[in-house]
């Protein structure tokens, strides 16, 4: 059986006209809240057909907007929201919840607090809970009145009854304001986009399946990379922390977190890996020559490379290889006056993402390269 989930972006790619909108709407792939623990569910929208990220990443396992309603005896709070391409999903979820007490909002980016003004309107005596770095943020970039934010500070609790939330702030995970909240009674800590990863699934928990570590790594390197001390210093912060569950904000619940935490304290660390990143452009076959020379060398010596002809690399894969690789060698061949445009962008974009590799070359092939460089190995 095939699922079939049609949101708004490729709805409108397809041109559809106002009868199949209806029809799009109804084959839209709907989950219902699901429960983790007595009063706690998940909420949120699985996005199976989005396949780029900040215009820049591919994300070929898609992703997922969580959010997280925490009913306890007196009080009830909602952690976070949705991007507003799948609002829907979360109205539909919340058609049913009658009050709402706080709406906690970890990160102000769109594609999780892009839902709340929505929320807002619905229950206009819920307060807004943010760390005191959101709150400007949440006023210019949601228009949220102040009088409806509430600043919680680090380490500050929230009793909801027999439910009590403790707020952690993780600041540059990877924004400055961003927050986990924890909640003590049922052993689950909710960490925002901080240990989370592009996959959808109809699976709530990720189990031991490595497609959510691969998918966690991608979004690591691309989101999380260039701030790793700031990623050390938060996983060190809720290591203190007691908690069966790690619940993020994109992907599938840890329901094994000592796989993530790992993962994360591997990739964050100053270890590197014997392994040589090469992107490079060759446009007429010179600096292709000079690669394949340079793996063949490496592989004999047991070294690793990983090759990338940059006009048809994922980035999200290259972006992976330089979490951990000890050398970057780049090749490109001069146009007019300097590197390929190619080599430019993933340069920056290597520069940007702050990757902690000890050394760096450049290749570059001169007059005469494709007479010397037949000489060599293929
Ligand atoms: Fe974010
Ligand atoms: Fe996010």
């Amino acid at each position: 059986m095939v699922a079939h989930n049609l949101n708004i972006r490729s709805a409108a790619a397809a041109g559809s006209a106002p009868g199949r909108r209806s029809l799009w709407k109804k084959r839209k792939l709907r989950m219902k809240p699901r429960k983790m623990r007595d009063g706690v569910h998940w909420l949120g929208a699985v996005d199976w057909n989005r396949r780029l990220f900040d215009s820049l990443i591919p994300l070929p396992d898609g992703t997922s907007y969580n959010a997280y309603l925490v009913e306890g005896s007196e009080k009830t709070a909602l952690i976070d929201a949705v991007d507003p391409l799948l609002l829907d999903m979360l109205q539909r979820q919340l058609a049913h919840v009658k009050r709402l007490d706080y709406v906690i909002v970890q990160h102000v980016e769109q594609d999780h607090a892009g839902g709340i003004p929505w929320v807002l309107e619905k229950y206009p005596d819920a307060k807004l809970l943010c760390s005191p770095m959101a709150k400007d943020l949440v006023v210019t970039h949601l228009h949220v009145s102040e009088e409806r934010i509430q600043t919680v500070a680090d380490g500050e609790t929230l009793s909801l009854g027999n439910k009590t939330l403790t707020f952690v702030h993780t600041p540059w995970v990877h924004w400055p304001e961003t927050m986990s909240t924890y909640l003590a009674e049922d052993r689950v800590l909710f960490s925002c986009d901080f240990l989370g990863s592009h996959i959808a699934s109809s699976a709530l928990y990720s189990g031991t399946d490595p497609r959510v570590l691969e998918a966690a790594k991608r979004y690591y390197a691309e989101i999380m990379m260039p701030f790793r001390t700031m990623v050390r210093r938060n996983l060190k912060k809720i290591r203190e922390l007691d908690f069966d569950l790690i619940a993020p904000s994109h992907g599938t619940i840890h329901d094994h977190p000592e796989l993530i935490l790992n993962a994360y304290e591997d990739w964050a660390s100053d270890r590197v890996s014997n392994s040589v990143v090469i992107p490079y452009i060759s446009m007429h076959g010179s600096t292709e020559l000079m690669v394949n020379h340079l793996v063949a060398a490496l592989a004999e010596r047991d070294v690793r490379a990983h090759k990338f002809e940059l006009t048809t690399t994922d980035t999200g894969k290259l972006a992976m290889a330089l979490v951990d690789a000890a050398t970057i060698v780049i090749g490109s061949p001069t146009v007019y006056v300097g590197a390929h445009p190619l080599v430019y962008s993933a340069t920056y974009l290597a520069n940007t993402l702050k990757p902690k590799a000890k050394y760096a070359a450049i290749m570059a092939p001169t007059a005469g390269a494709r007479k010397s460089s037949s000489k060599l190995p293929a």
